[in-house]
């Protein structure tokens, strides 16, 4: 979306309309303190930078104003002196999708628009289905049958959305929508909707915010259908042409090693062309083969100096059980960034003293059963651990807390304390 503000707008001679960095800082940090729905979000109290829609058609959850947690565990653990997580998890819904969905839905809802749809690996449809229900709007999501984790699809059937699970995968669903939108009277609510990446770049103005405007050395995001870096990107570029910051940050994309279109792409032909491929992952959230904003994703990665890595199942496991163990926690989708960050610093790309955020996109509560899985050692297979290190396999082991089934006697419980504190009870 262009603004008369944007760089790429057409220069006019008319009333220069371009904000003022100075008061709008002042604006949205006083909007904390306001008691409307519309300020309280933390996404719409960036409105300034998008005005899509008028203020009273808004469809908000109080999205965004998540947290930036310091992660001193896993920044030691790989030599980094700081390291943040941007935790976008901590949403309505439990996914960075709320920002996009409460921009898409009010502008649907102000259109008139009865029904909604999306494709999805679960947290487009959780977030689509939950704004819907505000907005008063009918819902379908179309999702890949037992592909996507059951915190996701008990969400949008909570919801009150039309649930249809496709035999296929998420790049079969999103074939099968572009031709139902053609024919039947629906908005169709992918990330290809321009409305969603404007609430997606808003954890960018935020991430600026709670650093005191100091600009981050490096931003690392999962890749899956390539919508949430080029939306951050955007955000970050905006703020740098109107003169917020003096740079912006070097934007990294993560993809999962059997859902690595991206990576691919940009080690054949340095992103001129992208094969899809038929993905495979445990991080079902990015299952996915033919990414839609695969383009717009190169675009942020040449122009910031970002890099794509990939990662295997093991890595991302072990990425998510540390997130875990700092105490904060996030779905497997998330993990990836840590597990990608590890490989940046380990050759050299990141160095000690640079300044990185993760974007922690989704929950942990959103996939139990992947966590469960690991913490019984039930969730990788031979074949993938058999390229373990044997640091690895010792990170592993020490980290898993399997549940004590355990007799329910207080003996039986205080020699397991025992057992486990080595001082007798
Ligand atoms: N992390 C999580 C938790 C996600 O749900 C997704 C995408 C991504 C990362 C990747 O972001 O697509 O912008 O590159 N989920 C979509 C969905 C596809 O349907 O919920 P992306």
């Amino acid at each position: 979306m262009e603004y008369p503000w944007s760089e790429s707008a057409p220069k006019s001679d008319a009333v220069d309309f371009r904000p003022n960095p100075q008061a709008l800082r002042h604006l949205w940090a006083e909007r904390r303190t306001s008691t409307l729905n519309i300020d309280q979000s933390g996404v719409w109290r960036f409105r300034d930078l998008f005005p899509i829609v008028a203020d009273e058609k808004i469809v908000t959850l109080r999205e965004g104003n998540t947290p930036l947690y310091e992660m001193p565990k896993c920044a030691a653990r790989i030599g980094l002196n700081w390291l943040f997580a941007k935790h976008q998890g901590m949403n309505p819904t439990g996914s960075f999708k709320d920002t996009g969905m409460t921009a898409a839905l009010s502008v649907a809802a102000s259109r008139g628009y009865d029904w909604v749809a999306c494709a999805s690996t679960g947290n487009t449809s959780a977030a689509m289905a939950a704004y819907a229900a505000r907005a008063g709007l009918k819902a379908m999501v179309l999702i890949p049958e037992g592909k996507i984790a059951w915190g996701k699809l008990s969400q949008s059937m909570d919801y009150g959305a039309v649930t249809v699970q496709l035999r296929t995968d998420f790049d079969g669903c999103v074939r099968i929508l572009t031709e139902v939108v053609q024919r039947a009277p629906i908005y169709l609510l992918n990330s290809v909707n321009p409305y969603r990446l404007e609430g997606q770049k808003t954890p960018a103005f935020e991430i600026l915010e709670q650093l005191d405007w100091q600009v981050p050395d490096n931003i690392i995001v999962p890749g899956g259908n390539l919508a949430n870096s080029s939306a951050l990107g955007k955000g970050f570029a905006e703020l740098k042409h109107l003169g917020f910051i003096p740079r912006v940050p070097r934007i990294s994309v993560i993809q999962a090693e059997g859902a690595n279109p991206l990576y691919r792409s940009m080690q054949s032909s340095g992103g001129a062309s992208l094969e899809p491929v038929t993905a495979e992952t445990r991080a079902s959230a990015i299952r996915i083969g033919n990414p839609a904003s695969w383009k717009k994703a190169v675009k942020i990665l040449l122009q910031t100096g970002g890099w794509v890595e990939q990662v295997n199942e093991r890595e991302i496991a072990l990425a998510k059980a540390e997130i875990g163990a700092e105490g904060i926690g996030c779905e497997p989708a998330s993990a990836v960034t840590y597990a990608g960050l590890k490989k940046l610093v380990a050759d050299g790309r990141i160095g000690a003293e640079e300044r990185t955020v993760m974007l922690l996109t989704g929950h942990t509560l959103k996939d139990p059963e992947y966590t469960i899985n690991f913490h019984r050692d039930q969730l990788l297979n031979e074949d993938e651990l058999r390229g373990a290190s044997a640091e690895e396999l010792a990170a592993m082991k020490s980290l898993q807390q399997a549940p004590l089934v355990l007799d329910a006697e207080v003996d039986t419980v205080l020699r397991a304390l025992e057992t486990m504190t080595g001082q007798k009870a």
